[in-house]
């Protein structure tokens, strides 16, 4: 786990540009964590999922613009909502578009919206509100260093089986070459508009796009506090991270 000082990251972050342009898909309704407002828009510990996750991305080294999916209905109150981190990372341009159907074109709309002049992109999940600075850098100097698109990956815990249509199960996995792929995911530019404008059908994530047209796709070792914030259960346990100290 790491410990995220966001007052200390801000002042570092402040007069410098930046290389790196991150996506923040946030237009979900969040189905699965049961009725209430969209999920960007929950509550944890008093602040969105979305302030939460947004402020960590400022705080990120490099960082110098980040564009925001919101939900049709929501783009004011999206936009209000980002205004005490705008006032807290004034070297970072926040903007927030209308987002899509599909998490697929919310990403694409807020692609669109990206300026030219920077040459990375990351995509990172609203709903993975806990991801560290320290993460989102990692996946941004693989991208620097090289590769043209990278992916957060922790090892798989579960033993996984296929199982029929009847439910019976008709063979393990062997677990030990899988890995579960986490936010945020980072991309040349022009390789992550490439992957979505030749994109044909829908895709979870944005490097299973750029993998159909042949980008090899590296790894970082991902964080658990990075956790996609998904069922009720997710939410307790992201208080808890927060209530033992780690912001
Ligand atoms: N997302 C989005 N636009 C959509 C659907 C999803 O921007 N049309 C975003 C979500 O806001 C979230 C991320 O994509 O930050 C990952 O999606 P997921 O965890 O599935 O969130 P929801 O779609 O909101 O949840 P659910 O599937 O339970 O409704
Ligand atoms: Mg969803």
């Amino acid at each position: 786990m790491t410990h995220f000082d966001k007052d200390r990251d801000v002042t570092a972050q402040q007069g410098m540009c930046g290389d790196v342009a991150v996506l923040v898909p946030a237009a979900g309704a969040g189905t699965r964590l049961g009725p209430g407002a969209p999920k960007a828009l929950r509550l944890l510990c008093g602040e969105t999922l979305l302030v939460h996750a947004v402020r960590r991305v400022v705080a990120t080294f490099g960082v110098g613009c980040v564009v925001v999916s919101a939900p049709s209905t929501e783009v004011r109150a999206v936009d209000r909502l980002l205004e005490a981190v705008r006032a807290s990372a004034p070297a970072v341009g926040i903007s927030v578009v209308v987002g899509g159907t599909t998490r697929q074109a919310s990403v694409a709309a807020a692609l669109a919206a990206v300026p030219s002049r920077f040459p990375i992109v990351l995509v990172h999940d609203a709903a993975r509100a806990l991801a560290p600075p320290e993460l989102i850098e990692r996946v941004a100097d693989a991208v620097r260093n090289g590769s043209p698109a990278v992916i957060p990956v922790l090892p798989v815990i579960d033993t996984i089986t296929r199982v029929d249509d009847l439910g019976v199960a008709v063979g393990t996995v062997d677990r030990s070459s899988l890995r579960a792929v986490q936010t945020p995911q980072g991309f040349r530019r022009e390789i992550l508009v490439a992957a979505h404008e030749a994109a044909v059908d829908d895709h979870t994530d944005d490097a299973g796009l750029a993998e159909k047209i042949g980008v090899v796709v590296h790894t970082v070792p991902g964080d658990e506090v990075a956790l996609k914030i998904t069922r009720p259960l997710d939410l307790a346990l992201a208080e808890m991270i927060l209530a033992r100290g780690v912001r």
